[in-house]
């Protein structure tokens, strides 16, 4: 997207209310007990979702979230609030295998995402790698074959997973792809950018997808991504640069969390259009990808990056080598 388009899309585009229904679904929503998740996970009840599921790190955070959402719905026993710290993988498997148990999960939204300039470790890897990419992609895999489960009941809707990425995909083409190991480049103190890292971390999750898209093409899942546009949400707590201007920036351009959210319902409920795509202001939009993700650099690096991302996921779980 260029300057003149985030900025149109800012000031002149709403993104449509919801009002597709989720009648009878199960729905996971990754970090929604603040931000973007949350007032997507209101949508959902609001649309008649049988169940939604409140993926959160902090669960009084999550309780709260649910009765705010109970009380402004008027509908109850709808969410529940599970653990899940995308920085453990123990948490991402137990969550994995605790959704297992569920009855069917027709949308896996995965939204949680951090964003700081503060470099550590989490799992071996640098943080907002761990949290953003490889547990992201961990919980989706692990939970791959449950969706496909949910389509062969022969539910009406087709299941969908979909990750919130972002427009900010743009500000890096990755130079740590060139690097022997990318994984390990961006995991090392000594060269990470970390005023780059969020972004470097966005335009990971897009490269992923664009990469296993088509092996999963036969799946019977709806894989799709999205970019919710620059929102008034808590993503820049930690962050420590140039405050002031964000700060700024998000009082004129920013949509509230709940115009936000609804590009989130609008990829949970998306057709096979969306399939391997990057969504905008609610709607496909390929074109708005960086001209680095659909260049042929960006093709090799995004087949770099997956054959190491595919390794870490495999030594996680070995199951995973199934799904792919
Ligand atoms: N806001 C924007 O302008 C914007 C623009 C483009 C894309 N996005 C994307 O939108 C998504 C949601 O962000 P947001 O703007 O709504 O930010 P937010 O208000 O900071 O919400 C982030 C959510 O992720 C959760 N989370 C963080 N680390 C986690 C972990 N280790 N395990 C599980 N959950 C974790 C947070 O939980 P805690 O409350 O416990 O920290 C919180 O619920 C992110 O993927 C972000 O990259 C946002």
């Amino acid at each position: 997207m260029t300057v003149g388009a985030v900025l149109y899309s800012q000031l002149f585009v709403t993104p449509k209310y919801p009002t597709a229904s989720f009648k009878d679904q199960t729905i996971i929503v990754t970090g929604s007990n603040v931000g973007l998740g949350f007032e997507a996970a209101r949508h959902f009840v609001r649309l008649y979702a049988e169940k939604v599921i409140l993926a959160v790190r902090n669960i009084a955070a999550g309780e709260k979230a649910k009765q705010s959402i109970e009380e402004s719905t008027g509908r109850s026993n709808v969410c529940e609030v599970w653990e899940l710290d995308l920085s453990s993988y123990a948490s991402v498997k137990a969550f994995a295998e605790r959704a297992y148990k569920l009855d069917r999960i027709d949308v896996l939204l995965e939204n949680a995402g951090i964003n700081s300039t503060d470099f550590s470790l989490a799992e071996g890897h640098e943080r907002t790698i761990t949290v953003n990419v490889i547990s992201t992609f961990l919980l989706g895999l692990l939970l791959l074959p449950k969706l496909r489960a949910t389509k062969n009941q022969g539910f009406n809707a087709w299941p969908h997973w979909s990750i919130v990425t972002s427009e900010v995909h743009a500000f890096t083409n990755l130079p740590e792809w060139k690097c022997p190991s990318t994984f390990e480049a961006l995991s090392d103190e000594k060269q990470a950018n970390m005023r780059a890292r969020y972004v470097t971390s966005k335009l990971l999750e897009i490269l992923v997808v664009r990469e296993i898209a088509p092996k999963l093409a036969q799946s019977g899942v709806i894989l799709n991504m999205l970019n919710p546009g620059f929102c008034q949400s808590q993503l820049i707590r930690d962050e420590r640069r140039d405050w002031w201007l964000v700060r700024f920036l998000m009082l004129v351009l920013a949509r509230t969390v709940e115009v936000g959210a609804r590009t989130l319902v609008a990829a949970a409920a998306a057709g096979h259009e969306s399939y391997g795509a990057y969504m905008t202001d609610g709607k496909v939009n390929n074109g708005a990808l960086s001209p680095f993700v659909t260049s042929p650099e960006g093709k090799k690096a995004q087949e770099k990056v997956w054959s190491e991302l595919k390794e870490i996921l495999v030594n996680i779980d070995p199951e995973i080598a199934k799904q792919l």
